[in-house]
């Protein structure tokens, strides 16, 4: 099995203003120096300059939580592909279920984000996960699936393979309940095997998937001995340095 690079991603939300940001980063980066796996931060826009100047140099990568798939143009209160890569952001996430929720972000809206992204360097991690209803209708694995196969729609097989998916179920997010480490496995071996189905085995071992929901630093150990979850994308957790170096700091 070709052996995938860990990767922690840390989603702010409407979370640490530039101060904030600025504060976490003085106190997270000393810690984070030596450690092998990837670490991402995807602090609210109005922050991610600042963070993009205190990372230069760093073991550190910068996300966005959203973008437009457009490059530019008249459309109110949005942020640009290029914008975020000028700063420079390395990635993007797409399609929170906060953002499907909330924002009226459609499958649809999601692949054209996904390809834009993908069109200007931005690596995309894409959320997926059900509602507690699917999950008790019995009928997560059918709603997950559709939700990747349609997040691929048009994409090629070599531009599959940078895309990072997070399986998020929608009951576990900001709740304290955590999948168990099994059902996450269950969901996420059944997304690579989709992958597979839709591409091939090279693009399904090359995709990084990570798990999301409350993960903490007493669970993640737990999480990242599953064969097939390749991090976590953490909200909550990811907001207090302490919290999340313990987070990227799993396998010491
Ligand atoms: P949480 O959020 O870790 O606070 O549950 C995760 C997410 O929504 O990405």
């Amino acid at each position: 099995m070709m052996s995938r690079i860990p990767l922690m991603a840390g989603n702010w939300k409407m979370n640490n203003d530039k101060r904030e940001t600025l504060d976490f980063l003085s106190s997270f980066l000393p810690k984070v120096k030596e450690l092998t796996v990837e670490i991402v931060i995807c602090p609210p826009f109005t922050s991610l300059y600042a963070a993009a100047e205190k990372l230069v140099g760093t073991n550190v990568k910068l996300g966005a939580q959203n973008m437009h798939w457009e490059e530019k143009g008249a459309f109110t209160g949005e942020v640009s592909p290029l914008m975020l890569k000028e700063l420079p952001c390395d990635y993007v996430i797409i399609g929170h279920s906060e953002r499907r929720q909330y924002f009226a972000e459609t499958d649809e809206t999601v692949n054209n984000k996904i390809k834009s992204a993908l069109k200007h360097e931005l690596a995309p991690i894409v959320c997926v996960g059900e509602t507690l209803e699917q999950r008790e209708e019995g009928i997560t694995i059918d709603f997950v699936m559709g939700q990747v196969e349609k997040a691929l729609k048009g994409i090629e097989a070599e531009e599959a393979k940078k895309i990072v998916f997070a399986y998020e179920p929608i009951w576990a997010i900001g709740t304290g309940k955590t999948a168990s480490a099994a059902d996450a496995q269950e969901v996420i071996g059944a997304i690579r095997n989709k992958i597979s189905e839709l591409y091939n085995k090279e693009v399904a071992e090359a995709v990084r998937i990570l798990y999301g929901g409350s993960v903490k630093p007493e669970n993640i150990k737990e999480l990242m001995a599953e064969a097939d979850i390749d991090g976590a994308l953490v909200g909550g957790a990811s907001l207090k340095a302490e919290s999340f170096y313990a987070i990227c700091s799993f396998n010491l």
